[in-house]
């Protein structure tokens, strides 16, 4: 198959295509190199792989020949309050308008990669699909926004659109400003650690080799117009999660307490049945193994200069 996967130079973006590669397909990567976090980062996520820079609100995505598009790209993180705003205005829902209108019109399926944060403080855990969606960061409302798009284009345009909430997806290559991997680059360089709040909240951490199994799935199999939780199979604290990286890597992390971050949630908790049940995904990774392997990775990038 040829598939066009956005955000392809990202964290969960890169791990896609390299996989699709590695089982024969042909992919496309697109991505416009935000500065979101250092772009060097995400030259060193695409070596490798035929990524082109592409801006999704300014230039065409090509679709011709294309057997299904995953669109990854956007603006991430849920602390998105103050001027930031239109950046995910643009990056999450505009862009993503752009994809599902040039997928609809080439009649090409999508798998959508939405998030937990359009819960916002859930109804109830584990959370299921139909709960009620609240966002309470602005990140979330635009993923939320999208998810409504792709419902509209599928009403009509005859969209074939899969959507996967993914929650707090971790593992090697993960963006520098994502709580895992800030704990590995101050377990590196000794610095202090800031802890939003009392370290209380917890996440389904997702590690992003089942992420990515349950993307691809997604598009193999499922029916368009499904969503799904993709979500690791067990919840952690913040603070459990800290000690547990420290005894992996064999030091202790020097913590500084902030207040809570706006937007954040205190609890994510994925009912994963109806993926199980649909697709027979299942997350496979423990978050032993998932951190081990993700302090690998921090700790040779780290020796490698
Ligand atoms: C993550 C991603 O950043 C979002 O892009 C994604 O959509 C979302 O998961 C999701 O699953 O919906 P989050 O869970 O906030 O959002 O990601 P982390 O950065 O891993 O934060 C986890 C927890 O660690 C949060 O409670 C946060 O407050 C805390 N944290 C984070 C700190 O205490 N200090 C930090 O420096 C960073």
């Amino acid at each position: 198959m040829r598939y066009v996967v956005t955000g392809a130079a990202g964290f969960v973006g890169s791990h896609l295509a390299e996989s699709l590669v590695a089982e024969g397909h042909e992919v496309v990567g697109a991505d416009c190199f935000t500065d979101y976090y250092d772009p060097a980062e995400k030259e060193r996520n695409a070596a490798g792989l035929d990524v082109r820079r592409l801006d999704l609100v300014e230039e065409p995505l090509e679709l011709e020949g294309v057997d299904g598009v995953f669109h990854l790209a956007g603006q991430p993180g849920v602390r998105s309050f103050g001027d930031v705003f239109p950046l995910y205005l643009r990056r999450n829902l505009h862009a993503t308008q752009r994809v599902f209108e040039a997928a609809a019109a080439a009649a090409v399926p999508v798998v959508f990669a939405s998030s937990s944060s359009v819960y916002g403080e859930a109804e109830a855990y584990p959370t299921p699909e139909d709960s009620l969606p609240r966002p309470i960061s602005p990140y979330g409302l635009t993923k939320l926004g999208c998810e409504h798009l792709a419902r509209a284009y599928a009403v009509g345009y005859g969209l074939a659109a899969v959507v996967l909430r993914y929650f707090t997806v971790y593992g090697p290559r993960q963006r520098p400003d994502m709580f895992l991997r800030r704990v590995c680059d101050r377990l590196l360089d000794g610095a202090p650690f800031e802890l939003y709040g009392d370290g209380s909240q917890s996440r389904s951490f997702t590690y992003v080799g089942d992420a990515v199994a349950a993307t691809i799935a997604a598009m193999e199999r499922a029916q368009p117009g499904s969503l799904y939780n993709v979500g690791g199979g067990e919840e952690a604290s913040v603070l459990d999660a800290i000690s547990a990286l420290e005894r992996i890597a064999g030091r202790r992390l020097d913590v500084r307490r902030l207040d809570a971050a706006r937007g954040d949630v205190s609890r994510t908790r994925a009912d994963v049945s109806r993926i199980a049940r649909d697709l027979g995904w299942v997350p496979q990774t423990s978050l032993d193994a998932g951190l081990t392997a993700m302090w690998s990775w921090a700790s040779g990038t780290v020796a490698a200069g």
